[in-house]
């Protein structure tokens, strides 16, 4: 297993320098295009309303021209060339489009092929190897928050920077209902990024509406749990619109069970636990033909297979994508 300290030396090949920099520009042009449309070609038709796909082009610094197509997504003319530049650029795209209305929220978790996301006793250092560590890093970048739950929290000690790629670090969003938590937590004090910590508003009493240098968000409580649903419009209305749940393995499943989730990327390694921290639990259909299917995408990445699932296209019929991708 490769150490979080010994990662800082992937070093990415000219071909992943170029397509991790048009990416970042792209949805870098995204972001400022929908809170704020320009006039003329790329504007929102005749002010319409949020919601409506915006029209938008943009050139790169290799002169490649990209267009945004509600129906295909972001197309370059001409196309990228280097199978290594253009297997990225297939992978990240889809997350590089303007959000208007609400947040987008993708998740991840890194299984063993037997399911575990850590052992019994919550050791997940590193269940996926490095190539993965890095595309979680690339994918925080991307993201306006990153979002991890309170046995993550507690038992990684996470920083959720982006310190092994170029990119900003996201606002750090840390769910701990009944503020558990203790503030020598790194996030609650390092300064690295803006951290909100989220619990049950009945807990944000009068000089406890910070912890550490994270401020405390209120939220409603629905059967139990925070209410995911409270927590993605005060995500958007705070203006954070791109959601990375990061695990662990109960947040994720509560995350895709209340129907919040766009995607779903599940990144397999080839290591067998034997039992320990199941990654998704979620209601069982009685028969296969129930259980959902959704389109897929097949990534590899060094020794792990990542599927990048889109929860809001395919069907419970639709076979998946039969595409294999190095990275
Ligand atoms: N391999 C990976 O990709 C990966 C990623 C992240 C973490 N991890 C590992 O996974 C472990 C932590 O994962 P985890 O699944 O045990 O915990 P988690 O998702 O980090 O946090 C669990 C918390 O979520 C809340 N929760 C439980 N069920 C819920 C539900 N149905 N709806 C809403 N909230 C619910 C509970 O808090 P309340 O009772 O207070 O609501 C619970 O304490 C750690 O060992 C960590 O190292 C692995």
């Amino acid at each position: 297993m490769v150490r979080g300290d010994t990662l800082e030396h992937l070093v990415p090949s000219p071909a992943e320098a170029r397509a991790w920099q048009v990416i970042r520009a792209l949805a870098g042009y995204a972001r400022r295009t929908a809170t704020d449309p320009p006039q003329g070609h790329g504007s929102r038709p005749g002010g319409a309303a949020a919601g409506t796909p915006l029209a938008m082009r943009f050139a790169d610094t290799a002169g490649r021209r990209w267009t945004w197509r509600p129906d295909q997504g972001w197309v370059a003319e001409p196309p990228a060339a280097d199978p290594v530049e253009r297997d990225l650029l297939d992978l990240y795209l889809p997350l590089c489009v303007p959000v208007v209305d609400g947040c987008r929220m993708t998740a991840h978790l890194g299984q063993s092929l037997d399911g575990y996301i850590a052992t019994a006793n919550g050791d997940s250092c590193f269940v996926t190897g490095p190539d993965n560590i890095r595309h979680l890093h690339r994918m925080r970048a991307l993201s306006d928050g990153v979002l991890v739950g309170t046995e993550t929290a507690a038992r990684d000690d996470p920083r959720l920077t982006t310190r092994l790629v170029p990119g900003a670090n996201p606002v750090r969003i840390i769910l701990d209902r009944q503020r558990r938590l203790g503030s020598h937590l790194r996030v609650f004090n390092d300064g690295a990024a803006a951290t909100l910590l989220c619990c049950d508003r009945a807990y944000v009493t009068a000089g406890r509406d910070r912890q550490g240098q994270a401020r405390v968000i209120g939220l409603p409580i629905h059967d139990g749990r925070l209410d995911l649903i409270a927590l993605a419009e005060t995500l958007a209305e705070l203006g954070l619109r791109r959601i990375f749940v990061e695990g662990g393995g109960a947040t994720v499943s509560a995350f895709l069970t209340a129907g919040l989730l766009d995607r779903l990327q599940i990144a397999v390694a080839p290591l067998l636990i034997g039992t320990g921290r199941p990654g998704l639990r979620i209601p069982a259909p009685e028969r296969l033909a129930d259980a959902r299917r959704p389109a897929a995408r097949l990534f590899r990445m060094g020794a792990d297979l990542l599927y990048d699932l889109d929860l809001r296209r395919g069907s419970t019929a639709a076979p998946l994508t039969p595409v294999t991708r190095i990275l």
